[in-house]
This record gives C-alpha cells, sequence and structure tokens, in this order.
C-alpha cells in the first residue's frame, strides 16, 4: 500500500502553476481595477519627479482589496521610470521597531557595514544616503508599528520625501499624535471592496495562470466567487481555489466540482490572514496557551518573569491589542472585587 498513490510522478497534476494562487503572488504588467487609486498614488509621487518635495498619503480599506498589490506595482513603475527616486517598502508589522526599521533600510540601500554600529549612527548613515536622491516610503501595516518616532525623524531630515502608510483601521489618522500628524498632514485614499463581476475577473485571471483550461466546473467557480464577495477579500478567494484543488486531487477527480469546493469552505474557519509575529508576541500567545483563563495582569507578570529583560506594561498591552486584532485571542471583560479587570482566551493555533 501506498499512501502516496495519488500523488506519484506519473500522475498529472490539476495544477499548471500553483504559485499563482499564493496570496504574495504578484500579478504580472497592470492590475485591473485600481487604476484611480494607483493614479492617486502616483500623483502625490510626481513632484519628486521635478525635484521638489512630494505628498504624504495614508491609504485604508478592509483586508485583502489590494491595497498592497497597488502600493507594490506603484513601487515597479517608478523603479521603471527613474533611478533618481529611491523607493522603500517596509512591512512594519514584521519590522516594529525603530531598529529593525532602520536595519531594513539599510538593507534596501545595499549598505552592508552595519556591524557594531548603533541604531542612531546607522540612521545618520541612512538618511545622509537616502538624502542623495529623493525617496518614497511605502510603511505597510503602519498601525501595527510599535514606535512612530522614525516618522519624525524622516519628515525632519529627510528632504524630499513621499510616506505612505497603509492601514486597516479607517480611523488611525484620528489617533496619530497630532504634532506627527502637522508634520505629515498627509492627504486620504479609501480602498472600497471590489464589486462581484470585478472578484469575478480577478480570479479568473488568477484561474488561467494556476489551472489548465475547464478544470473547474462554472458552479463551482460560481461558488467560489459569491463567497469571495460575501468575505468582500480576494485571498478568501485564492485559498478556496487551491484548497478545493487540493481536495479534487486527493479524490482523483480531473476536474473541480461544487462538492469540492463545499468542503474547502468548510475549513474556511481555518483560513486566516498570514499573520507574522514578532519574538514577544510569540512568548505572550505561548504563555496563553499554557495559562488558559488567566488576566491580563496575570498573563503580564508571567511574561515579565519569563526572562531578565524589564518589560513594560504599556508595551505588553500593544501587543495584546495587536493579537486581540488578529483575532488570535480574545480578551473577556470579569468584574472582580478589584474592579474590572480581563480574562485572555485563545482563539486558534497560530
Ligand atoms: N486588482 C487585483 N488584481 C489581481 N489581484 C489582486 C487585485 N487586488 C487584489 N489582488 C490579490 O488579492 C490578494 C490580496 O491583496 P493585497 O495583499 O494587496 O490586500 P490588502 O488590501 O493589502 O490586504 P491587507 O489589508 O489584509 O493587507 C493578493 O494576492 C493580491 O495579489
Ligand atoms: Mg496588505
Amino acid at each position: 500500500m501506498s499512501l502516496f498513490k495519488n500523488y506519484s510522478k506519473d500522475s498529472e497534476s490539476i495544477f499548471k502553476n500553483e504559485i499563482a494562487l499564493d496570496p504574495s503572488f504578484t500579478p504580472r504588467g497592470k492590475i485591473e481595477f485600481r487604476e484611480n487609486e494607483n493614479q492617486y498614488i502616483a500623483d502625490c509621487i510626481k513632484p519628486l519627479l521635478h525635484r521638489r518635495n512630494g505628498k504624504n498619503l495614508i491609504i485604508f480599506g478592509p483586508p485583502g482589496i489590494g491595497k498592497t498589490l497597488a502600493c507594490k506595482k506603484v513601487k515597479e513603475a517608478l523603479e521603471e521610470e527613474t533611478n533618481e527616486i529611491s523607493v522603500f517598502y517596509i512591512n512594519l508589522w514584521k519590522k516594529n521597531t525603530q531598529h529593525k526599521i532602520t536595519l531594513e533600510l539599510c538593507e534596501q540601500l545595499d549598505y552592508k557595514f552595519t556591524h557594531n554600529k548603533s541604531s542612531e549612527e546607522l540612521l545618520r548613515i541612512v538618511k545622509q544616503k537616502i538624502n542623495q536622491n529623493s525617496a518614497v516610503f511605502i510603511f505597510d501595516e503602519a498601525d501595527k508599528a510599535e514606535s512612530l518616532e522614525l516618522l519624525y525623524q524622516l519628515t525632519e531630515d529627510i528632504y524630499r520625501k513621499t510616506i505612505i502608510m497603509i492601514t486597516n483601521d479607517k480611523n488611525w489618522i484620528y489617533k496619530l499624535d497630532p504634532r506627527l500628524k502637522s508634520r505629515i498632514m498627509p492627504d486620504s485614499l479609501e480602498f472600497r471592496p471590489y464589486k462581484k463581476d470585478e472578484i469575478k475577473s480577478i480570479l479568473k485571471s488568477r484561474v488561467q495562470l494556476a489551472f489548465n483550461q475547464s478544470i473547474i466546473e462554472q458552479k463551482a467557480m460560481e461558488l467560489i466567487i459569491d463567497k469571495t464577495e460575501e468575505a468582500t477579500d480576494i485571498r478568501i478567494g485564492l485559498f478556496l481555489l487551491r484548497e478545493s484543488a487540493f481536495i479534487a486531487e486527493s479524490s482523483s477527480s480531473k476536474q473541480i466540482k461544487n462538492e469540492h469546493v463545499e468542503k474547502a469552505i468548510s475549513k474556511l474557519a481555518d483560513f486566516k490572514k498570514p499573520i507574522e509575529l514578532d519574538k514577544d508576541e510569540e512568548k505572550i500567545m505561548e504563555i496563553v496557551d499554557k495559562n488558559p483563563n488567566k488576566t491580563t495582569n496575570e498573563i503580564f507578570m508571567i511574561y515579565q518573569n519569563a526572562d531578565e529583560q524589564n518589560k513594560s506594561q504599556r508595551t505588553f498591552l500593544r501587543k495584546i491589542n495587536n493579537l486581540e486584532k488578529a483575532n488570535l485571542i480574545k480578551l473577556e471583560e470579569v468584574q472582580g472585587i478589584q474592579g474590572r479587570s480581563y480574562k485572555v482566551k485563545k482563539l486558534s493555533e497560530f
């Protein structure tokens, strides 16, 4: 008996190019349905082409509707147009401290002598290098940054720039420190969710890249489109396409049918946006896992005792907040003798 008999080298795969269904895959060429948004972003950057200062911009909208993709496309187009503007793309969920962002800027500038240099020293070098050109900074997941101190520095010390910040949180702009807001004075651009026929067209293009022709039954495709529209998130459509193809393959079907999509839909509960946790967030998740039903204060005590570094409660609460936003934990209010507190419940695997 072979456990892998359906996957023998000779059996033909349903996929032509599975990567095309990966959420991080960037389709080639122009992207559909975001022409106006792309133009808006480009207009904020245009003054830099005339060696004037650009406009800053906050982009907001719900998950999975092409905000990151649109910015990456603008970056691509700008790099094709000129080499007098440096474009930096940084995801602030992954690089969430000033030091990590500075190191990332060094990396993107191809500056390798970072060893034994302090963050301040590196930042000074980075600023000097960036000022030889004009610069566009794209800070994705900007609301996840631990501190926006670096933004002050960039607004003050970089002469010609456009700072683009991407967030899901419509109200983030109101939460910004007024001093920073008045320095950045950003325009704002809302991305709206795609309409059904737009979703259909986007997913069909991916289907063409990912599969051989007519591999997916029309009814099955319609079901995927409906589910994606309901979720207003293209990633859901990509997940369902890939998952139902796996299910079809493992039942030795040459076509993706409605029943395969139905099964894939039942797995949607497990689907979540790929999340990058930093070390502290991972540690907190581990503690929450091992200590169910504890309050935020109790978790904080364990977290603080876990290593020698002095952890601030403010940072801890911000991390808890991030984990809640990412749907990894839930905070349940409890009324005790000492007043109100919150129990931390783990929601899913991480
Ligand atoms: N117009 C489009 N054409 C082709 N693919 C698209 C389009 N819009 C979005 N996508 C695809 O949908 C997926 C999600 O898009 P993207 O990562 O840009 O979402 P986002 O708005 O940045 O979401 P989040 O706020 O969760 O980060 C990606 O795989 C992207 O390639
Ligand atoms: Mg994004």
